[in-house]
């Protein structure tokens, strides 16, 4: 936000004068503002979600999700941690007429490990899609990686790439409905073609401008983009549909899919891209759906996004349940007072209280965790109970994803790394329509029809 000019009033001398600055978010740069005093504000998403358009999540849409999927939402919907969307309630126009669409989210390897704060888009999309019962595919931007991070070689971010699966997977993923893959394997054939020919529909200053390039930027990260926005279409993966027949162009057939993509916020400027573009395409595609989260917060609190760059700024699910403590105990910023008398005096500030939002994050309770909330306001609950409480419910999240990421092989990483005809089912329930949509009549009698499109009485006509 920017700050007020000085008043008449309220002169700044020049010499103490520290100028406020707005936050910042893009895909390689989240900060958080500063006020005047130079204090790092908290991040102001009703003003992102304001500045590039995107709509809030509100009880309406979160009622109507209810109705259609008969599944109470997340809590991180409910809490509002996923925030805003583009489209969501066409996706939901779509999963009530048992019309397909897929899932697509991805990471970029820029480490080893995942951090808790990683793990939200994964947990949540691994929810979206038992919900929907609907396909998925998972980028792992090891191109972008190595273009971004001078310290790090594609064969670096090649091999923290397959790693980092092994990870995603531990988010219990369903095998058959889930492609996981490699930029740097996987990129070729259908999908290359999509990422020259969306390229070819960016003029430079369309992708200066959402991402800050400047003349000394190398060309490979001005061209990555493409790469983002081509994993959006239905077409960059033709093995993944029913009935695939690898010497023939199925594109027309399975252009009009959709996609909704789960993020956080600093990943939309790529999608803005798409929706501006997707419609240009020779196969044109709807725009793509999207549902942003908020930041984890960093350990230090205001204005911070946990990083796996400052490990003291992060949970990693490597983490020992020691580790977690001690990082909890040390680091984790407080919203308790001074002291004790000051404490139940005051009583002790959540919004600020990092152990207070983990607690939110993974405390599923609605109830117990408004009642604690009311007592530590009230300072009848103290700090280091508070942080008891998270370090517990931690230690319990990082340990069951470990035990599943035992489980994680080579040979598994390579079920899900194969390109395969996935399986799904959609809506068990889709509302009849009177008439069919002109699109879905193209995408179920394309050349080769789409099976296991979330209409069952449909599907076995096509069997038929
Ligand atoms: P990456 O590796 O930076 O982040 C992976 C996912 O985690 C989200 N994220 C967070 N969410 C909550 N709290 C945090 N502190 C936090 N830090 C990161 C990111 O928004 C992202 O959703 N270029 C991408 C990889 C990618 C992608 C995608 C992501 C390719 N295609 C489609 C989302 C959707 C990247 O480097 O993500």
């Amino acid at each position: 936000m920017a700050a007020p000019p000085p008043t008449e009033e309220l002169p700044v001398r020049e010499a103490e004068k520290k100028s406020s600055t707005e936050q910042e978010i893009n895909p390689w740069d989240v900060q958080a503002g500063q006020d005047e005093q130079g204090n790092t504000l908290q991040f102001d998403y009703v003003a992102i979600s304001q500045k590039w358009a995107t709509k809030l999540i509100d009880e309406v849409l979160l009622q109507r999700f209810e109705r259609l999927t008969g599944k109470k939402p997340h809590r991180w919907l409910r809490r509002g941690l996923f925030f805003s969307h583009r489209d969501f309630d066409k996706i939901l126009d779509r999963y009530e007429a048992g019309e397909p669409f897929f899932l697509y989210t991805g990471r970029g390897p820029s480490s080893d490990a995942l951090h808790l704060g990683h793990t939200i888009p994964f947990t949540f999309t691994k929810w979206l899609q038992d919900v929907f019962d609907v396909p998925l595919v998972i980028m792992l931007t090891d191109d972008e990686k190595a273009l971004f991070r001078d310290g790090l070689t594609f064969e670096d971010t090649h091999k923290f790439g397959l790693h980092n699966a092994k990870d995603i997977i531990a988010c219990g993923f369903d095998m058959k409905k889930t492609f996981i893959f490699s930029d740097l394997e996987f990129v070729s054939g259908h999908f290359l073609y999509n990422v020259w020919e969306f390229s070819k529909l960016l003029p430079f200053n369309q992708v200066r401008g959402a991402f800050g390039f400047d003349g000394s930027t190398n060309i490979g990260r001005i061209m990555f983009p493409a790469v983002q926005c081509a994993a959006s279409f239905a077409t960059s993966y033709p093995q993944l549909w029913p009935n695939y027949d690898p010497k023939a162009d199925r594109s027309k057939a399975i252009a009009k899919i959709p996609v909704l993509i789960p993020m956080a916020i600093d990943q939309d400027p790529y999608f803005r891209l798409v929706r501006d573009n997707s419609h240009r395409m020779r196969f044109p595609s709807p725009k793509p759906a999207l549902i942003h989260s908020k930041f984890l917060t960093a350990l230090q609190g205001a204005g911070g996004k946990m990083s796996a760059s400052d490990p003291n700024s992060a949970i990693f699910m490597t983490d020992t349940p020691n580790q977690i403590k001690n990082k909890i105990n040390k680091h984790a910023f407080s919203g308790g007072r001074e002291t004790l008398e000051e404490h139940q005096r005051l009583g002790g500030i959540p919004e600020v209280d990092v152990a207070f939002q983990y607690l939110s994050y993974f405390e599923d309770d609605d109830a117990k965790l408004l009642e604690i909330e009311t007592s530590y306001r009230k300072g009848t609950l103290m700090t280091g109970e508070l942080k008891k409480m998270a370090i517990a419910m931690l230690q319990e999240y990082v340990k069951e994803f470990q035990e599943r990421r035992k489980g994680v092989t080579d040979e598994v990483l390579k079920g899900y790394m194969t390109p395969r005809e996935l399986v799904w089912k959609g809506n068990p329930n889709p509302v009849k329509k009177e008439k069919k949509s002109k699109e879905t009549k193209e995408v179920k009698g394309g050349e080769k029809g789409v099976k296991g499109d979330a209409n069952p009485t449909e599907e076995k006509k096509v069997e038929s």
